[in-house]
């Protein structure tokens, strides 16, 4: 379906309206509707993990409203299920751990739907959306044609996926199919999970649980604006990280691939003293300074504005780059 002049939701809740707006409910109705799309493009999904920084978005963006959920196969520990890329997120992790499958449950009450969560391989509390994707199912605009991409091929890494890169923009996401397990499998290594007794949790205590934490600390998308995470924890040299630990204990850090440091942003930012900082309209959340937030009626400058104070205090303390994590979309 074709629409002009159509409000595009984003959480931060700033003002976006796009020229054109195709909302697809299979690979059938998109090709039907692509010829009436004139460039730039914008996939968007519920719109968690955008900026935008002009009101008008002059060009086309692509809704997948394919919202079904289904088994497609199973055995004894394995179910593979296939979930529209249009889907809620958190209604898909629901359905999981509803139907006792193991692997979603650490990713509960993250927003957006479910073709953007295989799009930026969200993650939280040690897992990533790659450790349960077996398959993409896609449109490929070049082609005309449905593609199925496995995990490998979509390239995943620390919120990065081959669809994030150039020569991914042609695929557009239908469906993605999930690997769950029918086997009692939880991943409690991270933090406050730690607190839940890992012979006995369930997957509804692991499922509360992590809903607890997230609404202890990040903004109720509902209530107050934001997209999550502002910026991405820097990954870092190892050499840089053991120099930076020397002058401040007990910086937190996790290991990354190839033998280099993820560091916390969050805590940077909170060791700047920007924690809580209010900027006109815009602030940085006083429970988690790694979210911005829109503290009502902020515009697009003002949150940018903040965002740059924040990367040069933590470029001057920390000699570390930030980079968003955040889309954000320049012009239309
Ligand atoms: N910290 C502070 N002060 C702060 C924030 C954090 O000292 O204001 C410290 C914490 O005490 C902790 C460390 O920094 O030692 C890490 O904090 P946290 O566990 O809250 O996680 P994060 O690294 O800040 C990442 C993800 C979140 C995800 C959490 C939990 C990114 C960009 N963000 O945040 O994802 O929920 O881990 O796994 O990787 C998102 O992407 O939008 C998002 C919310």
């Amino acid at each position: 379906m074709v629409f002009h002049n159509r409000h595009i939701t984003n959480t931060f809740g700033l003002e976006a309206v796009a020229d054109t707006y195709i909302e697809y409910r299979s690979g059938d109705e998109l090709r039907r509707d692509l010829p009436q799309a004139k460039e730039p493009f914008l996939h968007v999904g519920g719109g968690s993990n955008l900026l935008f920084l002009q009101p008008r978005f002059a060009g086309t963006v692509f809704h997948n409203a394919i919202d079904t959920v289904e088994i497609v196969s199973e055995d004894a520990s394995v179910c593979l299920v296939r979930a529209g890329g249009g889907m809620i997120w958190d209604d898909f992790v629901a359905w999981c751990v509803t139907r006792g499958l193991y692997g979603a449950e650490n990713l509960s009450l993250i927003p957006g739907e479910v073709g953007a969560a295989a799009v930026q391989n969200i993650g939280a509390y040690g897992a990533e959306a790659k450790d349960i994707i077996e398959r993409v199912e896609a449109y490929d605009i070049n082609g005309g044609v449905k593609v199925c991409l496995s995990c490998e091929e979509c390239q995943y890494g620390y919120r990065s996926s081959l669809f994030k890169r150039e020569e991914g923009w042609r695929y557009f996401v239908l469906s993605v199919v999930f690997r769950l397990s029918k086997v009692r499998r939880l991943n409690l290594e991270y933090g406050a999970l730690k607190d839940l007794d890992k012979e006995t949790a369930t997957l509804q205590q692991v499922r509360q649980k992590v809903i607890e934490i997230r609404q202890e600390k990040l903004p109720d998308p509902e209530r107050i604006g934001s997209a999550g995470s502002f910026f991405m924890n820097p990954v870092v040299p190892e050499s840089k990280y053991e120099a930076l630990a020397r002058e401040y204990d007990g910086m937190p850090h996790y290991p990354a691939a190839d033998g280099m440091v993820k560091l916390s942003a969050g805590w940077m930012i909170d060791r700047c003293g920007l924690k809580g900082a209010v900027r006109g309209r815009a602030g940085v959340y006083d429970r988690q300074a790694l979210v911005l937030v829109n503290l009502g009626g902020a515009t697009a400058s003002e949150i940018m504005t903040l965002a740059e104070e924040v990367i040069a205090a933590v470029k001057e303390k920390f000699d570390v780059t930030l980079h968003p994590e955040v889309q954000i979309i320049k012009k239309g």
